[in-house]
C-alpha cells in the first residue's frame, strides 16, 4: 500500500516548517520540504550563472538535480548531491530566486516526479510542505491542511527562525521580502498559492504552534 500522505500548504512564515517538523517527529513520518527543492534549483542556477527566467537552461539543469533530505540532530537537512546546502539556500538572494524559478512552468513540471518520488519511497508516511501540494502534487493526499496567519505574525516568526539559524537579517527586510513573495506566489498563473477545496484551514495568528501541531495530529489520526 501507498504511504500515508499529508499535505501542508500556506504562505511563507505561516508556521509550516516548524509544524511539519514537529508533526513528522511525532508520527515517525518523513518530511519533504518542497520549498527547499525550489531553493536548490535557484542555488544551482545562481552558481552556474543561469538567469532565473532562462527556461532552456533551467530545463537542462533540472535533469541534473539530485536532492535528498536527512535528519541531522533535530533538523531536517537538505543535500544537493553529497553537499549539505541547508544554510546556503536560506539567504535573501536565493529566497527571491526560488520564488522566481518557481513561477516557470518548466521548473514546476520538472520537479513534480521528484516530489512524488521522495514522498512515495518512504515507509510509514510523508508530510509534504509547500504551496501546491494539496492542489497539484498530491490532489489525493490522505490529509490536507492550509496554514494561514497575519502578515506581521508571519514576518516575525520568519525573522526569529532566521536569527536562530544564524542568518543576518532585519524584521523590515523579512516583511518586505515576504510581501513580494506572497504577491508573486498568489498571482502567478501556474499553480498559484491557494487552498485546496478539501483542505482543513488553520489560522495560527493567535495560536501557539504546539496547538497547531495538536490540531493537525488529531485530524490525521482520525483519517488513519
Ligand atoms: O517555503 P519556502 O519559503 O522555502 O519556499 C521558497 C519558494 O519556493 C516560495 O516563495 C515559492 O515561490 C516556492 N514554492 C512553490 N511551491 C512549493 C513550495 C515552494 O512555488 N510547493
Amino acid at each position: 500500500p501507498r504511504p500515508f500522505i499529508v499535505a501542508i500548504d500556506g504562505p511563507a512564515g505561516a508556521g509550516k516548517s516548524t509544524v511539519s517538523k514537529l508533526l513528522a517527529r511525532r508520527l515517525g513520518f518523513a518530511l519533504v520540504d518542497t520549498g527547499a527543492i525550489y531553493r536548490c534549483v535557484a542555488l544551482m542556477a545562481s552558481r552556474e550563472g543561469i538567469a532565473f527566467d532562462d527556461d532552456a537552461k533551467l530545463g537542462e539543469l533540472l535533469g541534473r538535480v539530485r536532492i535528498h533530505f536527512q535528519v541531522v540532530g533535530e533538523e531536517n537537512h537538505v543535500f544537493l548531491g553529497t553537499e549539505d546546502v541547508s544554510g546556503e539556500i536560506r539567504t535573501p538572494a536565493i529566497s527571491m530566486g526560488a520564488s522566481q524559478v518557481s513561477g516557470r512552468p518548466v521548473v514546476r513540471a520538472g520537479l513534480l516526479a521528484l516530489q512524488r518520488r521522495l514522498a512515495l519511497e518512504t515507509e510509514a508516511g510523508a508530510i509534504l510542505e509547500g504551496r501546491d501540494i494539496g492542489t497539484v502534487v498530491f490532489p489525493d493526499a490522505d490529509a490536507k491542511f492550509f496554514l494561514a496567519a497575519d502578515p506581521e505574525v508571519r514576518a516575525r516568526r520568519r525573522f526569529e527562525e532566521l536569527f536562530q539559524k544564524g542568518v543576518d537579517s532585519s524584521l523590515e527586510a523579512v516583511l518586505t521580502d515576504q510581501t513580494q513573495r506572497d504577491a508573486a506566489d498568489s498571482e502567478r498563473t501556474v499553480a498559484p498559492l491557494k487552498a485546496a477545496d478539501d483542505a482543513v484551514r488553520v489560522d495560527s495568528s493567535s495560536m501557539p504552534l504546539s496547538d497547531v501541531v495538536r490540531t493537525l495530529e488529531q485530524e490525521i489520526e482520525r483519517r488513519r
